[in-house]
């Protein structure tokens, strides 16, 4: 029997780190290759350079016996700061209707001469009353050219250029295939930047950036203490927010009132993300069933415990290979890859919503 043996590589160049991760569909199953993180370079134009010298030195070559497979497919994700996206209910299906219909959103949407935009869609029909579920992307073309010329790099026989509210969706799907009619809130924390995702009956509803990151809270950390960066960012880890402060030690005690107005502000926000994504179709059902943890900045302990107990919503953090098979060990929190692989997955695995926003050649 011919094994099938797609590769591909998901793409997720953060603001602090990129991460690459190689995957295989085998069969029925998806296998983890290499993996790797390095730190972004803070100008974009010397981006693409930099991802040319990554695919270069270390996805490129003869596959190596310790290094099985090299991918034939290159998915990069473009972040929800650098797109808008609306959810739209309209009452035709007629291709040209939307189409039309859309044009006219995108201008509202976007203060920019239409020459200089441009947008994707998504469609899904909802049976019982025959409204066309739409989610729409709208970007500047300009932007968009800026992510095309990184995708372009390496040699690949297919390219997709994906946005990231999606494989935050794509990576919590495949790993724990909740029931199609669940609610589930996705919120990536990064390393400047927390992305809130809304899910539900398998339509990407509301998707939200909040300008608090993993970095914040050892800013936060470091400058209450008057600590170094790493040794800041070491307490993260441990002790992380304490759950009880008043019978923490000092060290912790100190750390939960720094870190205090940074978390009200995320807890603020993420209500209002609830509220006015349900408000729109569900005005009595204001909470999603899960919150689902992921990303650099999500590794700050008992944040689960916390946000849970604040937000009365059940927590978990989301594995992203947990139905993955992964050579030897993996470290024990994997949060930072989350979209990386929800990015590759979306290469190998049908989902009920993607795009493309490469354009064809
Ligand atoms: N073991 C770790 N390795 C790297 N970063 C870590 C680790 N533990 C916690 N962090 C924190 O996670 C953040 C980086 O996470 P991540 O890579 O998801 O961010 P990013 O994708 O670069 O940023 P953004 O999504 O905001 O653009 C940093 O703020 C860092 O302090
Ligand atoms: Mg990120």
């Amino acid at each position: 029997m011919a094994l099938d043996l797609s590769t591909v590589l998901g793409l997720d160049i953060g603001s602090r780190y990129t991460k690459l991760v190689e995957l295989r569909k085998s069969g029925k199953k998806i296998e983890l290759g290499r993996k790797l993180k390095v730190e972004t370079p803070q100008q974009f134009e010397e981006i693409p350079a930099f991802i040319q010298g990554i695919l270069r030195d270390h996805f490129t070559g003869l596959p190596q016996p310790e290094n099985p497979f090299s991918a034939s497919t290159l998915v990069l994700g473009m972040p929800k700061s650098q797109i808008t996206l609306k959810y739209i209910q309209l009452a035709t299906s007629d291709p040209e209707q939307i189409h039309k219909a859309l044009e006219s959103e995108v201008r509202k949407l976007l203060p920019f001469p239409p020459k200089d935009i441009t947008f994707s869609y998504h469609l899904q029909k909802r049976l019982l009353n025959k409204k066309a579920q739409i989610l729409l992307v709208a970007l500047r073309k300009d932007l968009l050219d800026q992510y095309t010329s990184i995708l372009k790099e390496g040699d690949f026989n297919t390219r997709i250029l994906e946005i990231t509210p999606i494989a935050q969706i794509n990576c919590y799907l495949y790993n724990y295939n909740p029931s199609s009619r669940e609610s589930i809130a996705l919120m990536d924390i990064g390393a400047t930047t927390t992305t809130i995702t809304l899910l539900k009956e398998e339509l990407l509803r509301f998707s939200r950036d909040i300008p608090i990151g993993g970095d914040t809270v050892v800013t936060a950390i470091k400058d209450k203490l008057n600590l170094d960066w790493e040794r800041a960012a070491a307490m993260e880890i441990n002790p992380g927010i304490a759950l009880t402060p008043r019978e923490a030690d000092e060290t912790a005690r100190e750390i939960y009132y720094a870190l205090e107005p940074i978390l009200d502000q995320l807890i603020i926000e993420t209500e209002r993300s609830f509220k006015i994504s349900y408000y729109v179709d569900h005005p009595n059902l204001v909470t999603p069933q899960a919150l689902v943890l992921m990303g650099g900045g999500s590794r700050l302990k008992n944040l689960d415990k916390y946000l849970e107990r604040r937000l009365n919503v059940p927590v978990i953090r989301a594995n992203p290979f947990n139905k993955i098979e992964t050579p030897g060990e993996v470290e024990e929190d994997n949060s930072i890859w989350s979209i990386a692989v929800g990015l590759g997955l979306r290469g190998l695995v049908e989902f009920p919503i993607s795009f493309n926003l490469f354009p064809e050649t």
